[in-house]
Order: C-alpha cells, then structure tokens, then sequence
C-alpha cells in the first residue's frame, strides 16, 4: 500500500476518501479536515482564545494538538466526573499531554466543587448515567467559558459521533434536537460559541493521528456507557459503512446542506422561554435550572463555580 500523495509506504487507507497516506501526508490530511471545517462553519476568527474540553480520551486530545498546531490559543479544561479509576486515569492523560505541550488545563472536580459524582448524581435524579453525565459536563463548560472569558467552547465530537447523534434523532424524529445539531452554535444569552472541529474526521481517524503523534490517551470507554444506545447506533452506521464506506459523512454532509435549515425555527421557538436560574443564574425554562436540582438531590451544593478553581498557579 503506498501514500496517494507520495508513493511512500502508506500507514493507513481511508476507503471513503479513496485514498492511502503516509504519516506526514496523513498528519497534513487531518490538519486539512479540521482548517476545512474551521473555514466552511466560521467556528474561529483570528487572535479568539479557545477552551477545549479535554476528557483524556483520542478525540479531545487530537482536537486540542490539531488547534495548537493550527497557531489557536487554546486552553483545556477537564471535567472530574468521580467515575472511579476511569475519572482518574483520564485526568493523568489530560494532564500528561498539557504538559508535553506547556499548554494550560483548567480542572473541574465535581466532587471537590458540587460535592457529588455522577454515579451518585444520576441515581439521585433517576437520570441514565449519560444524561446526567452530559448535563453536568455542559453545565461546566458554559460556565467556565463564559466566565474565564474565552471566545469558543471546542468539543471533540467527530463524525461518527454527530451521525449517531443524528441518526437517532431521526429514528425519533426529535426535531427540536435536529434544529440545533449544528458544528457552530453562536454564542448567545449564557452560552459561549460551541464548535466541533473534527467532525470531518472519524474515530478511526482521530485515534490513528493520536498514534501517529505520540500521543498517548485512554482508551477504555466509560464503563457507564456500555451498552448505551449511541453506541447501538455507532455500530449500525459502521455496518452500513463496510458495505458502502462514504456513507456516514455523505449522511451528516447531506444533512447541515439539505435539511437542518427546516427545523430551525423550531429549536428557535424553544430558546426564546429562558430565564435564569434562581441558584446559580445559568439560563434555563424553570425557576431553577435541571443542573442545580440534579446537584441538590445528588446531596451537593450548587452555585457558580468560582472563578478561582482550574486556574493554574503561574499567569
Ligand atoms: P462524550 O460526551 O463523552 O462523547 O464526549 C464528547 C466531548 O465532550 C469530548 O470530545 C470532549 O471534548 C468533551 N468531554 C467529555 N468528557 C469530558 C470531561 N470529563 N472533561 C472535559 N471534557 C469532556
Ligand atoms: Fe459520562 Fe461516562 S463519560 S457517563
Ligand atoms: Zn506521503
Ligand atoms: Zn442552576
């Protein structure tokens, strides 16, 4: 097998791009995906500060390497979520590639900062350990952004993730989700601008650039997450994607071009209901929003999180 651009020995081939790269032209080809969907959703202007959110796993750690490497000011931010050993583990990769870098990571604890985690969390609000994983993990980031005044919130959401996110929305036809499935969600009352840069690169992509790159990341899945339906429909599409590879990107493409457009009023009718949140102000439809409670059932405290926490110790 030999790379498409150069004739030297290709390290992988990526069907859907009918094409196989060495590792300087597979570097260059993911760097090239992620300036591509900078550029075509307008994610980042020149001199904005970035804060990636960092879980210590291949897609957020090659988002954050791509980003610096782009000349991006970008800082981390981890989130501890108390999952035991996997919460530790993927703080020690976060860390670890922080370091590698000189770059800055901020760091969350729930447990030191709400006092509760998410096992606890999500049995004490009868939520799927996901849901209230993906509350709080949110809740956090608008938070820090906004108030450590970064311009852009980046995730590391790649392809697969966003098809599988659609393809259930679709399956359940949850149009108000579908209105906001967007790579760039501009910032507006509580909430930082959100991007998703590498969502023309897929899982497989993501965790050979980190090989490639040397950088080390965990690899176990949350062991929360087994058996999740996301993961149902990951598996699905990937079936789908052997028999017909292009599928995928072909399916969440056709999708931003084709269709999001119609469900946006949608989605848009729903925000307009907003308060804030009578406990820590963070925009929400009740009087108090579904985080504080989460954190008061949990046994924890809810509030701001104070602007001191995650600030490293030198400017
Ligand atoms: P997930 O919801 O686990 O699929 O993760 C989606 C994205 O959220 C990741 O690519 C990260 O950017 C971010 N993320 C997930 N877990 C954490 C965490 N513990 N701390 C900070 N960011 C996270
Ligand atoms: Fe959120 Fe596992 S990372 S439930
Ligand atoms: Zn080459
Ligand atoms: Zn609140």
């Amino acid at each position: 097998m030999k790379c498409t651009v150069c004739r030297e020995p290709a390290i992988i081939d990526l069907r859907r791009h009918n094409a196989n790269f060495c590792v300087p032209h597979f570097t260059k080809f993911c760097r090239d995906q992620v300036q591509r969907a900078i550029d075509e959703h307008e994610m980042l202007r020149p001199g904005e500060r970035a804060l990636v959110a960092v879980s210590g796993g291949k897609d957020s750690l090659a988002v954050w390497d791509l980003l610096l490497d782009l000349g991006v000011e970008a800082d981390g931010l981890y989130v501890g979520l108390g999952i035991g050993s996997y919460s530790d583990v993927s703080h020690e990769y976060a860390e670890a590639y922080a370091a590698s870098r000189g770059a800055r990571l901020r760091v969350v604890d729930l447990v030191e900062r709400y006092g509760y985690d998410i096992p606890t969390g999500a049995r004490a609000a009868r939520r799927a350990p996901c849901s209230a994983c993906g509350m709080s993990k949110r809740h956090v980031f608008d938070r820090v952004a906004l108030e450590e005044g970064y311009d852009v919130l980046v995730t590391g959401h790649n392809l697969d993730d966003e098809a599988a996110v659609l393809f259930g929305n679709v399956l359940r036809w949850q149009t108000e989700y579908l209105g906001r499935q967007r790579p760039v969600l501009e910032a507006r009352d509580g909430f930082p601008r959100k991007v998703k840069p590498l969502v023309r690169l897929s899982e497989r992509e993501t965790a050979a650039y980190c090989i490639v790159s040397g950088i080390e990341y965990q690899v176990e899945e949350c062991p929360m997450a087994v058996g999740n339906k996301h993961l149902g429909y990951k598996e699905a599409l990937n079936a789908i994607e052997v028999q017909s590879p292009g599928t995928k990107a072909d399916f969440y493409a056709g999708f931003l071009r084709r269709a999001a457009s119609r469900f946006e009023a949608e989605a848009e009718a729903e925000r307009e209901t907003l308060g804030s949140c009578a406990v820590c102000g963070s925009p929400t439809p009740g009087e108090v929003c579904a985080f504080c409670r989460l954190v008061e059932r949990a046994g924890g405290t809810p509030g701001p999180v104070p602007v001191e926490l995650g600030r490293r110790s030198t400017p």
